[in-house]
């Protein structure tokens, strides 16, 4: 279970059937605590990063490397998430939609060690809040590169489409 391939191979294999995010958030966690640190076949992580390790119609993994401090916008993925932490801590605000906009609803933190799983009509912002980099697997139940994901305006909250190459940008010069 050291390769990339065998990893992608048993998340599929877990992604099915109406629990699926449940039972990726349990395997993530199991191959976290196994590997004590990053993902065998990395090295090390030294910058921010977002890598796609598979993606097709029904199911996207990706590999996510915050820089220090860095927030999201609030954004719906449109489809189940499942996510690991291997190091570091990514608090998330959760929002619901309202007549206008969106308002927030809650908080839910999770620290190296640890996964979790959002429904599909989740709207999260994440932030990393340590000075280190933080790193983790995001699971999503679907072809996360051609979704209808949307996010909305860190100041605004003005909802608009959500551009990926625009995150991996962003993540990759912080
Ligand atoms: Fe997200």
């Amino acid at each position: 279970m050291n390769s990339q391939s065998a990893f992608v191979d048993a998340i599929s294999n877990a992604a099915t059937g109406p629990d699926a995010a449940e039972k990726v958030a349990a395997r993530l966690e199991k191959f976290i605590a196994d590997w004590g640190g990053p993902p065998p076949w990395i090295d090390s992580i030294e910058s921010g990063a977002i890598d796609f390790l598979y993606n097709d119609d029904d199911l996207t993994i990706v590999h996510i490397v915050w820089p220090p401090h860095l927030i999201t916008e609030p954004h719906n993925h449109s489809m189940w998430a499942a996510i690991g932490l291997y190091q570091g801590r990514e608090n998330n605000i959760l929002w619901r939609r309202n007549d206008t906009s969106i308002e927030p609803c809650g908080a839910k933190t999770i620290v190296a060690g640890e996964a979790c799983w959002f429904d599909k009509d989740a709207i999260h912002s994440v932030h990393n809040p340590v000075d280190g980099l933080t790193g983790a697997i995001h699971v999503y139940g679907g072809d996360f590169l051609n979704a209808n994901n949307v996010e909305w305006d860190q100041l605004t909250l003005t909802e608009r489409p959500r551009n990926i190459a625009v995150q991996q940008a962003k993540f990759a010069n912080s």
